[in-house]
């Protein structure tokens, strides 16, 4: 949430893909920690569409069942859970027939005199992304549009799987609305990490004289899951781990390490910065991407003693499928605060442990003092942990107790989630779509130039003749993703849990100096 807070005006949410997994995992868990976090007032509704024909009372029973399994707030009493479900409806529509909007005019006509609603409507997508574009049409050509408050649309990932197609999208979109009330989701912009990326950077002036070519060596950032497709394959065979978590995730992150200081904290000024760091962001014409870039496809392994098949023995996955579940590149910004300094990038499913990390590499001192052979010293490391868990660490060196010469490595930590729970991504984003608050989300050009990056990769690995690199699952992805790092004398650091035996081991021999 940007201190820029607009109003908080009382609303009907329509949320289309009520009866889907996204919606009962995250959208209804959050809206109930809103509500018992006093965030979202006695003055809201949601109406809840679907394909199913389903009754007001099976929907209640579905949505009780989902914030039971998935909130991270504890069950209310039956008294609550009542005042709750009274902002509840559920209705059918045919999405793709704009004549079937009636009952929900209705509906949301009903609530909105029910709880003295003043017109404004959040339009929520949480479909498959062919249905976008005819059902923010329908929603025009139907009236709903049309209230007497504000309307905002909030549209799920992906936005489009190319340029042209998101080009596409984007024109059908603004045909019944503008740019300010569109909401593009990228649910790593409501973590909180991704969010505290600007105040450790903005915040601090010890970073902030750092954070550039002269002293910073390379910059990481790795987004591993130990999951692998689960019952995606009807989507993930089209998208692939590059437009899946490259084109919108990880080009985020690489842009809230690098965006210069807004000028003002306000939404346009701090977007404004984002999209020229994507403007600097290197294109890799087709021939150039395999050197860049690597790609891999996850087959059979094993993870925490579980036997797991590989990707082309996965549900619904085709038996010769190329389709990549890993990807590694080599980033470059090139701008006079970056120039030079690689960012290397990394995401893949079944892979060892479940993290997203930001490790930003410091350069090395000269090696005539304490880098020498008593010493087995590394470079200053700064690691943002975005999650699971979430905090920063700051690797350093310092002498060791009752020693002359004997230099180790020390670690200062915080944790962001140790004693609270953080809110969750969509509790946030949630609640600035409601606030008017668009920092955090998406904009048309973003997500254009994002896709200039992608394209030309899709289209190298379209075109190739070579069989995509395999990797056993619970590996960290193919050998070329090391090699990427090792041609330029450069290795992944260990992510948390792996590194913590060899450096916060050390670091608790050494108290005192902390
Ligand atoms: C989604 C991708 O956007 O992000 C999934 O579609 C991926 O494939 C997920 O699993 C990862 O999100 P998180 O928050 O668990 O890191």
């Amino acid at each position: 949430m940007s201190p820029e807070i607009q109003q908080y005006d009382p609303f009907v949410l329509v949320l289309f893909g009520a009866t889907g997994d996204l919606s009962k995992r995250k959208l209804f868990p959050a809206l109930y920690s809103l509500y018992q976090n006093n965030q979202l007032h006695n003055d809201f509704a949601v109406i809840g569409v679907g394909r199913s024909e389903l009754s007001r009372e099976k929907f209640l029973a579905e949505l009780k069942e989902s914030i039971s399994t998935y909130a991270r707030i504890p069950m209310c009493s039956e008294e609550e859970w009542q005042a709750f479900i009274s902002h509840f409806d559920y209705t059918a529509v045919n999405v793709k027939d704009a004549t079937a909007y009636g009952t929900l005019t209705s509906k949301v006509q009903e609530y909105e005199a029910k709880f003295n609603l003043p017109g404004n409507r959040m339009f929520y997508l949480a479909l498959a992304p062919e249905l976008f574009g005819v059902v923010s049409n329908n929603l025009k050509d139907s009236g709903l549009t049309d209230a007497k408050g504000w309307k905002r649309l909030i549209i799920e990932k992906p936005f489009g799987h190319d340029l042209e197609s998101a080009k596409t999208l984007n024109e059908e979109i603004s045909r019944s609305f503008n740019e300010e009330e569109v909401y593009r989701i990228d649910h790593y912009l409501g973590k909180e990490m991704v969010q505290n990326i600007e105040v450790i950077r903005f915040a601090n002036s010890m970073f902030e004289p750092l954070w550039n070519n002269r002293y910073i060596d390379n910059i990481q950032i790795t987004a591993s899951e130990t999951v692998g497709v689960e019952e995606r394959a009807a989507y993930y065979e089209h998208s692939g781990a590059l437009r899946d978590m490259v084109q919108n995730h990880m080009l985020q992150m690489v842009m809230m390490v690098c965006m210069e200081p807004p000028s003002r904290l306000k939404t346009e000024a701090v977007r404004d910065e984002k999209v020229k760091v994507l403007r600097a962001l290197r294109r890799y014409a087709e021939q150039e991407v395999a050197f860049n870039v690597v790609r891999g496809q996850y087959s059979s392994g094993e993870i925490n003693g579980e036997e797991l098949p590989g990707y082309r023995s996965e549900h619904g996955v085709a038996p010769k499928s190329s389709t990549e579940t890993f990807v590694a590149a080599k980033l470059f910004v090139d701008n006079f605060r970056w120039a030079g300094v690689p960012i290397y990038i990394r995401t893949g499913k079944r892979m060892p442990k479940k993290t997203t990390e930001i490790i930003i590499q410091f350069k090395e001192l000269p090696k005539n003092l304490y880098f020498n052979k008593n010493n087995d010293l590394g470079p200053n490391l700064l690691i943002i942990r975005i999650n699971p868990e979430e905090g920063m660490y700051l690797l350093l060196n310092a002498k060791r107790q009752g020693t002359d010469d004997k230099v180790v490595p020390i670690a200062m930590e915080f944790c962001n989630n140790c004693s609270d729970q953080s809110p969750e991504a969509y509790e946030s984003l949630l609640y600035d779509a409601a606030t008017g608050d668009s920092t955090f989300f998406t904009r048309w050009d973003e997500v254009s130039i994002a896709w200039k990056f992608v394209d030309p990769i899709r289209r190298a690995w379209d075109q190739t003749k070579e069989e995509i690199p395999h990797y056993p699952s619970g590996t960290w992805g193919p050998d070329e993703a090391h090699q990427l790092l090792a041609r330029d004398g450069k290795k992944w650091w260990p992510v948390f849990g792996e590194r913590e035996s060899e450096v916060v081991v050390k670091a608790k021999e050494q108290p005192a100096i902390l």
